[in-house]
């Protein structure tokens, strides 16, 4: 049985009232009011205004050190207070796919410091990323985050951080999703 794959639903119904959806780079999605966490199948889900469909796989760019860390501070998704979150679908252009692996992991990690800043958000925002870019789908990555509301500042530094950062010339199209658990 498949269990690591999600359907990210748009639409009249769902777990997450969508406060705002801002277009970063590239194409926007249509307006839904509520956004649905399903998990799914590799059959394409027709409901809702969008769908996008993501998986939990492996990591690519973590050395052991930073695994270590990582897992010794983050905190899972679903913590009763952590009542806001984003959704942000990421595409990376041809350029950063045609590099080698320790291409990119260079600009991600040594040119970017992108697991050295975020560390430093942790454990106060929970995070999860989902590929997509084998499955056909229109974005690489899912990326999702839950936080306190009195974290909310402290989210914005860290996606303003992060798009500052060379790993963040390669992104070709993004959309923050902002969301409030109903
Ligand atoms: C990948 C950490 C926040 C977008 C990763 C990876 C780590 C990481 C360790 C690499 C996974 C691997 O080895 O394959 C963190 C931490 C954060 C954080 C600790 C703090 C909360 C963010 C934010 C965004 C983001 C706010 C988006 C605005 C991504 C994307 C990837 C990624 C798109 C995939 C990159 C690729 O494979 O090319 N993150 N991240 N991350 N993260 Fe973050």
């Amino acid at each position: 049985m498949i269990d690591n794959i999600f359907d990210f639903i748009g639409g009249n119904h769902g777990q997450w009232k969508i406060l705002k959806m801002e277009p970063i780079v590239g194409e926007t999605l249509k307006q839904a009011p509520y956004l649905k966490i399903v998990k799914s199948s590799t059959v394409k889900s027709s409901e809702g205004v969008w769908s996008l469909k993501g998986l939990i796989s492996n990591i690519r760019y973590t050395e052991k050190e930073e695994k270590e860390k990582l897992i010794s501070i983050q905190a899972d998704l679903g913590r009763p207070e952590a009542t806001k979150a984003a959704l942000i679908p990421i595409k990376k252009s041809e350029v950063w796919w045609t590099l080698a692996q320790d291409e990119r992991r260079k600009i991600f990690e040594a040119q970017s410091n992108h697991t050295k800043t975020g560390l430093k958000y942790l454990p106060a925002i929970a995070r999860k990323l989902y590929h997509c870019r084998d499955i056909g789908e229109p974005f690489d990555f899912i990326t999702f985050f839950e936080y306190a509301p009195s974290d909310s500042e402290a989210f914005e530094e860290l996606v303003y951080s992060l798009r500052k950062t060379e790993e963040w010339k390669y992104v070709d199209r993004e959309i923050d999703i902002r969301l409030i658990r109903e």
